[in-house]
């Protein structure tokens, strides 16, 4: 696999660490990659209340884009489970306002395995903007 390939899921791993999940359990680490080479990591972060639950792809997504960085090409996701899990809709939902078809998911378990998609794999039939134009 390629040094950046591997370096992300590194990063993603350490982010992990980080991740605040004391009511599922489930700690997930994420790490994105700028088209200027900029790293932003993430993790999931949970609410006892749960619905402000974020997820780690959000977190990591959501620092780029408050430090004025759109341009992304790939994300690297990791979790402990015994088969790599991909984001979720809501997360796959606010990939789509930034990135395109081509853009790389790469999902990644604590155990070693990987699997690598393309954005329209994971999700091929977006609400695009030009969908939400309103008709009265
Ligand atoms: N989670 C993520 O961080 N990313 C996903 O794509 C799926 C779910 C988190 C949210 C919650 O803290 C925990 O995993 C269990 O759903």
């Amino acid at each position: 696999m390629d040094d950046n390939v591997n370096n992300l899921i590194e990063m993603a791993r350490n982010a992990r660490k980080k991740a605040y999940a004391p009511y599922s359990g489930f700690k997930v680490g994420a790490a994105l990659i700028c088209d200027d080479g900029t790293i932003y990591t993430g993790c999931n972060i949970e609410n006892i209340s749960f619905t402000p639950t974020v997820c780690a792809e959000r977190t990591a997504i959501f620092k780029a884009i408050s430090e004025g960085n759109k341009e992304f090409s790939k994300i690297s996701v990791i979790t402990g489970d015994s088969k790599p899990s991909p984001p979720c809709g809501v997360c796959r939902q606010v990939l789509s306002e930034f990135v395109g078809p081509d853009f790389e998911v790469i999902l990644a378990t604590t155990s070693g395995e990987v699997e690598i998609l393309k954005f329209k794999e994971l999700f091929p039939y977006t609400f695009e903007p030009n969908d939400a134009i309103g008709d009265n």
